[in-house]
């Protein structure tokens, strides 16, 4: 499947515009690829108590994996930093590849559209597993 990459990020750029981060406000927006060609999103949603807070990756996992969906080809991320693509969380990199091949496309970007692409085994070479 070819990905389009711009469309992922102005997908995930939009639904940063849903994000609860009173606290930190900085909007994070997520674009899932499935493999059955949609696109899950997700956003960061934030807590008073603020370990309980969970990032826009996690949501947009989590809403695929309880639709039953398994496969995935590539996840857009924008974050709230002009010019600089914000990259995944160390939590979020072990989140994503319980679920995803070492050659899943990780694509940081930033509101402005600048991003950088990379697979989540660059991005985590050893990954914890059980
Ligand atoms: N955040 C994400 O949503 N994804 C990341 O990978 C990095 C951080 C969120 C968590 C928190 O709501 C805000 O960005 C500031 O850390």
């Amino acid at each position: 499947m070819t990905i389009d990459i711009k469309k992922l990020i102005e997908l995930a750029n939009e639904e940063r515009k849903k994000a609860y981060c009173p606290y930190s406000k900085y909007r994070v927006g997520a674009a899932l690829l499935c493999k059955d060609g949609s696109v899950v999103l997700g956003c960061n949603i934030e807590n008073a108590s603020f370990t309980v807070g969970i990032c826009a990756e996690r949501v947009a996992f989590s809403k695929a994996i309880s639709e039953g969906k398994t496969e995935f080809i590539a996840v857009a991320i924008v974050g709230s930093t002009e010019k600089v693509p914000t990259p995944p969380c160390g939590a979020c990199r072990q989140f994503m590849t319980e679920f995803v091949d070492p050659d899943f496309l990780v694509i940081e970007a930033s509101p402005d559209g600048e991003y950088v692409e990379r697979t989540i085994s660059e991005l985590l070479p050893d990954k914890f597993v059980l």
